[in-house]
């Protein structure tokens, strides 16, 4: 038990790479607040459903998560840990892509960020709690992909409000990190890549070690950067991406 009676919240964990993080941090012991759009049914199935809660959010909008976090701090504690994890694509050519979803992709992958961070900031300051802030970024913070040019913008952002956060906080004890993953198998990676098995050869082709990620490997990374067990690491982008990053693109992966 790494978390044990900690209190955590993480955005977008209905399903995906959000709901393997908050079924982890509560196997860890502890209380975890789910937000989102979409109320998950797997809560009340969940072997820690007496531990995991939730709280309709949409984490892109100002006034929703201000309520979000009036609620958390009236009713809990403190907050020990944030885990920014909504997100979405809106694939389009860069010639074709609409100003709408430009719009919709910054305010739910990077304005979230800014909001809840700054939200579960100040209620960790005023209660002198030495927290943890995760971010959900992205190998597209550093490398681009075709038809997602807003996706790659919001996540570059991603990674560079982790680091200036993690300045601005550190004084406090606060924590900011970010985890890059590469492509991990959830309904988001669906849709990034058409599920044919020629889509899914050719990331795998570029993937050193021969497969997608699963979301229970970045829960692992979650667990780490909120836990002491990271207690001198703040500013930095972990990523899980499978070798992607370090592969000269004119070799073969394997
Ligand atoms: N799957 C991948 O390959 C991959 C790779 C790199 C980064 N990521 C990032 O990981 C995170 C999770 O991705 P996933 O693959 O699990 O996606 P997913 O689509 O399976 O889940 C996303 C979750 O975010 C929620 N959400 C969307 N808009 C929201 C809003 N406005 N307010 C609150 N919740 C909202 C959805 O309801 C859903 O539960 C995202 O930030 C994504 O960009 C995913």
């Amino acid at each position: 038990m790494l978390m044990e009676d900690r209190i955590v919240l993480v955005t977008g964990a209905a399903q995906g790479i959000g709901r393997a993080c908050a079924e982890r941090f509560a196997a860890e012991g502890a209380n975890v607040i789910v937000a989102d759009i979409n109320e998950p049914g797997w809560i009340n199935w969940s072997p820690h459903a007496g531990k995991v809660f939730f709280r309709r959010c949409d984490v892109g909008n100002r006034q929703e998560v201000e309520s979000l976090f009036t609620w958390v701090a009236e009713d809990h504690p403190g907050l020990d840990a944030l885990l920014n994890n909504a997100g979405l694509l809106r694939a389009a050519s860069f010639l074709e892509l609409s100003e709408d979803d430009y719009d919709e992709v910054l305010r739910v992958c990077l304005k979230s960020v800014f909001l809840c961070s700054q939200a579960a900031a100040r209620l960790m300051v005023a209660r002198e709690t030495r927290g943890t802030i995760i971010n959900m970024s992205s190998i597209n913070a550093t490398v681009a992909s075709l038809n997602n040019a807003a996706y790659c913008a919001a996540k570059g952002g991603v990674s560079q409000l982790t680091r200036a956060a993690a300045l601005s906080l550190a004084p406090y004890g606060i924590r900011v990190n970010a985890i890059g993953p590469g492509t991990i198998a959830t309904e988001m990676a669906k849709h990034d890549t058409p599920s044919s098995e020629a889509s899914r050869a050719s990331v795998i082709s570029r993937t050193p070690s021969g497969r997608l990620g699963e979301p229970h490997e970045i829960a692992s990374i979650a667990v780490f950067l909120a836990t002491d067990a990271s207690s001198y690491i703040t500013g930095q982008t972990i990523f899980a991406e499978g070798g992607r990053l370090a592969l000269n693109l004119t070799m073969p992966a394997t």
